[in-house]
């Protein structure tokens, strides 16, 4: 009865570690997933985590009873005051919703679907380009996703003049998603000045703001700083939606550990949304997983491990700093052609090199090399030790 099923896709990014871990070559290199490796190319399990863990396995009252739908209280509670800031008005006025989901993506998907049933304007205006599964999370929840110019391939940098124009001629009310900081994929940031012309722009008109922060710590090596961009548009008394995901910052890419926040505009309206929300969830996968909430929690809840992991998120920040100098000298040294200083600028887990999907698929064949094919690094997968196998790769193929 399956016979007509058309074979589907690979998806384009996590697509390209298939092909990677098919490839039997001994040089071959994953710059594809944003996922965080050693200088050793090994994944990281940040040892504030095993740390959590540890006390978990010894504590006899954590059994493995289901959650609420909504999840771990004590992870929603703190998941909303690391966005928000521990002083934050929404959360002491008591407007904030926050109920645990399956990472970033599951964040987001339920944040579309509450939206799609219950708020009068159904289109999402995401930036141009932005992360692959945007567009497929919010068109399969109900919403009608539109874009903004976000990025000038010119001066590889933003399009703020073009961003501002395609948020004033949206409709009334609209969806917009931001990314609360390390704009994935182009590692373009707005400063906090163009933040704030956003900020007033959107709400003049009304635009609902939707942020995904996926890379809290990971930009500046600082949790506040990361969330400044959010926090603005709170302090303001506005609504907003949040989706947080824990993957990047705490290392927890399979835990599947994320929070979706409203921000409603009073306390009464927080219930009923949460009320909603919980519509949304349970006929979709029930209740969330205990695991990856409670290792959160933990950390979230005591100031020695909350220490010691910004000490580690600090680390792999710095290592992907000095991964972006280390192949700017790289090429440099080669007298690649080209301006390459966007390497050097661009903040958080990727470069946007600028190489196109020809040039891609030369490196791969050539250099066994895997990227996304829209030219996108995942400077957390590059190491001293193969940094020049890349700059090599690049080199030859922009001068092929
Ligand atoms: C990425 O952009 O590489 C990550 O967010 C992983 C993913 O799920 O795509």
């Amino acid at each position: 009865v399956f016979a007509g099923v058309p074979q589907g896709p690979e998806d384009p990014i996590l697509g390209v570690t298939v092909a990677f871990n098919k490839d039997p070559s001994p040089v071959k290199v994953n710059l594809g997933v944003g996922a965080y490796r050693t200088e050793e190319g090994k994944p990281l399990v940040l040892n504030v985590v095993k740390r959590a863990e540890l006390q978990m396995i010894k504590n006899p009252s954590l059994g493995k009873e289901y959650l609420p739908i909504t999840g771990l209280a004590d992870f929603n509670k703190l998941s909303a005051k690391l966005i928000f800031g521990a002083d934050s008005p929404a959360i002491q006025e008591n407007r904030v919703v926050t109920v645990q989901c399956l990472s970033g993506t599951g964040s987001l998907r339920v944040g579309g679907e509450f939206l799609a049933r219950h708020y009068h304007e159904r289109t999402i205006y995401i930036p141009q380009p932005t992360w692959g599964n945007h567009p497929k999370v919010f068109t399969l929840a109900g919403l009608t996703a539109r874009s903004y110019r976000y990025y000038d391939p010119a001066t590889r940098g933003l399009d703020f003049q073009g961003l501002l124009e395609d948020l004033s001629s949206a409709p009334e009310g609209a969806i917009v998603l931001l990314h609360a900081c390390a704009h994935n994929p182009t590692g373009v940031d707005p400063t906090l000045d163009q933040w704030e012309q956003i900020r007033q722009l959107m709400r003049s008109k009304a635009l609902l703001p939707f942020f995904d922060s996926a890379y809290q710590g990971f930009a500046s090596g600082d949790l506040d700083k990361d969330a400044q961009s959010v926090r603005m548009f709170v302090a303001d008394g506005g609504e907003l939606l949040m989706a947080q995901s824990y993957a990047k910052n705490m290392g927890l890419y399979g835990e599947r550990v994320g929070a979706l926040s409203i921000v409603c505009g009073s306390a009464d309206v927080a219930v009923k949304v949460e009320s909603q929300l919980k519509l949304v969830i349970r006929p979709m996968y029930s209740n969330p997983p205990l695991h990856g909430a409670t290792i959160v929690a933990t950390i979230l809840n005591n100031r020695d491990m909350f220490e010691e992991w910004t000490i580690e998120l600090k680390g792999m920040a710095n290592r992907i700093i000095s991964m972006r100098q280390q192949l700017f000298n790289a090429l440099n040294i080669r007298g690649t052609p080209g301006d390459w200083s966007h390497i050097i600028k661009q903040i958080g887990m990727f470069t946007f090199t600028g190489l196109n999907s020809d040039q891609v698929a030369f490196m791969r064949q050539e250099y066994h090399i895997y990227m996304t094919s829209d030219g996108r690094i995942s400077m957390a997968g590059l190491s001293s030790r193969t940094v020049d196998h890349l700059a090599n790769a690049i080199d030859a193929a922009v001068t092929k």
